[in-house]
């Protein structure tokens, strides 16, 4: 791997733990305002210490975002239909990779949705976005997009992800399943990080997090179940102790608990 890569890679997987603790405010490119994003810049504000990479689009990017962090950025750069439309997630490349390295993005990400209709468009848009990518050294982190008409099951994810590294991404984002998250980790040869999905109960985020962490995956790649939370600084600061610092889903609670009463008192 070329040093730039390398570099990129670290900055994104910290080389201290193998783990990252990636921050995600992009739905707005298909789901416009969404609760708790309705304002990114102030959304993410208190959140940006502790998150070891931020994901989102060039537009919240150069509007939302202070250029003098030292926060590793994703880009988003697929998209290209809302959540009104019935071919929701039949994404193309929205954003030129000139276009990432004038941001001097550490990472971009792009969609492919396995077994829909239009697979092959997202699957060969990956390749072209990979081949871009890999000439500037920059990582491509595949989101594996789940279709209304697909399970998120281990057999759907480990073959969504095993054909996301087969086609170069270097990160694979999923979603955790029970059973069998192991084997989606096993069948994928780069490493994974889970989406949160629909915000849950702390507690549960918590621990969907230490399992998934349990089974191999290098982190998480988490928003709403941060930035939905009533206490989201306590809760990134909670998964960052499971990912980081191996807290168990119980542990990791604790110090959530205790940090947004402590938020309550100073309030
Ligand atoms: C979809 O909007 C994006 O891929 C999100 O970045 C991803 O789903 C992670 O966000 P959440 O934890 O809210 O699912």
């Amino acid at each position: 791997m070329d040093w730039g890569m390398r570099n990129r890679m670290a900055r994104i997987i910290k080389p201290s733990t193998g783990r990252t603790v990636m921050l995600a405010v992009d739905h707005g490119y298909f789901l416009g305002p969404t609760t708790g994003l309705e304002n990114v810049g102030r959304a993410v504000k208190d959140l940006l210490p502790y998150a070891d990479a931020l994901a989102l689009t060039r537009g919240i990017l150069r509007h939302d975002i202070n250029p003098h962090i030292d926060t590793p950025i994703i880009l988003r750069i697929s998209g290209g239909t809302s959540i009104l439309s019935e071919e929701l997630l039949n994404e193309g490349i929205t954003t030129s990779m000139k276009e990432a390295i004038r941001l001097n993005v550490s990472g971009v990400a792009f969609s492919i949705t396995v077994g829909a209709k239009w697979e092959r468009n997202t699957i060969l848009g990956l390749s072209q976005v990979v081949d871009e990518a890999e000439e500037h050294g920059i990582p491509t982190l595949a989101v594996i997009a789940v279709g209304k008409d697909m399970v998120r099951d281990a057999r759907y994810l480990s073959l969504a992800g095993r054909i996301a590294a087969e086609h170069g991404a270097r990160i694979v984002k999923t979603y955790y399943c029970e059973p069998g998250f192991d084997k989606v980790i096993d069948t994928c040869p780069v490493p994974v990080v889970i989406a949160g999905g629909k915000k849950i109960p702390e507690k549960e985020a918590l621990e969907m997090a230490y399992k998934a962490l349990q089974a191999g995956a290098v982190g998480v790649d988490m928003g709403r179940n941060i930035f939905q939370s009533e206490h989201p600084v306590a809760m990134i600061k909670a998964i960052k102790e499971v990912v980081h610092n191996n807290a168990t889903a119980k542990e990791a609670y604790e110090f959530f608990e205790s940090e947004s009463k402590e938020k309550k008192v100073k309030a």
